[in-house]
């Protein structure tokens, strides 16, 4: 495989690594992905800003590695001693991916850093506010909120549609950065599509397939980057 291909190899296997802790895990990491490339695509960042953000989304949550089962896996709210802990997954991740020359692995440590950093600066790890949260993170963070949401935890069943994109736009100017919100409810079919086309691809392949899919196998630009973004 080519040489300037050893970022997304090594970006497929952290991914995988991530899935691995928890099933159903992976869903999650590359809905997340789709929907981030969704919202580059409808910010108008060029094609391959919008690609890059896809390849390095699905290991926002890699430093979650890190975190030990009782506080990952705690069937209720975290204590305030828990959450502190849990927020330790930013700076884990950036950790993990830091000290390479690779900009795509640089965006991908920024990214796992300051996704839950919010747009009013009340967020972590660094409090960063407005556009001093890079955008790749600001985008990150709307798309992985809003899959989260929907999703069923074991301590509470998923959120309908309509109360997580409620959540989002409650949340507008405050967690979220408005522009980004903005977008994402610019075209909620076309999310729907690209939720929906991204979840069949986990289905249909299963985690180690999937994401090889996910990644475009072989050193090739990423089909399903492509698949998706006509959706
Ligand atoms: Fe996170
Ligand atoms: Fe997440």
């Amino acid at each position: 495989m080519a040489q300037q291909n050893r970022p997304h190899i090594m970006l497929a296997s952290l991914t995988l690594a991530g899935a691995s802790r928890y099933p159903s895990a992976l869903g999650h990491l590359v809905r997340t992905a789709a929907l981030a490339a969704y919202l580059a695509n409808v910010l108008e960042l060029d094609d391959a800003e919008q690609e890059r953000i896809y390849l390095v989304a699905p290991v926002h949550d890699i430093g979650k590695l890190g975190i030990p089962d009782d506080v990952l896996f705690k069937p209720a709210s975290l204590t305030d001693a828990e959450h502190e802990i849990m927020q330790r997954h930013s700076n884990i991740g950036a950790d993990l991916l830091a000290g390479t020359a690779d900009p795509l692995l640089q965006m991908a440590a920024s990214v796992a850093r300051h996704h839950h950093e919010h747009f009013d600066g009340s967020g972590y790890p660094d409090g960063l506010a407005g556009e001093g949260v890079p955008l790749a993170a600001r985008i990150v963070a709307v798309a992985d909120a809003f899959d989260a949401m929907l999703e069923p935890r074991v301590y509470r069943p998923g959120m309908p549609e309509d109360n997580a994109l409620q959540a989002l736009a409650d949340q507008s100017g405050r967690y979220f950065d408005p522009a980004v919100v903005d977008c994402f409810l610019k075209n909620v079919s076309r999310v729907r599509r690209i939720r929906a086309a991204t979840e069949d691809l986990v289905q249909q392949y299963g985690d180690v397939s999937g994401v090889i899919r996910f990644y475009g196998g072989r050193g090739q630009s990423p089909g399903f980057f492509r698949h998706i973004q006509a959706l």
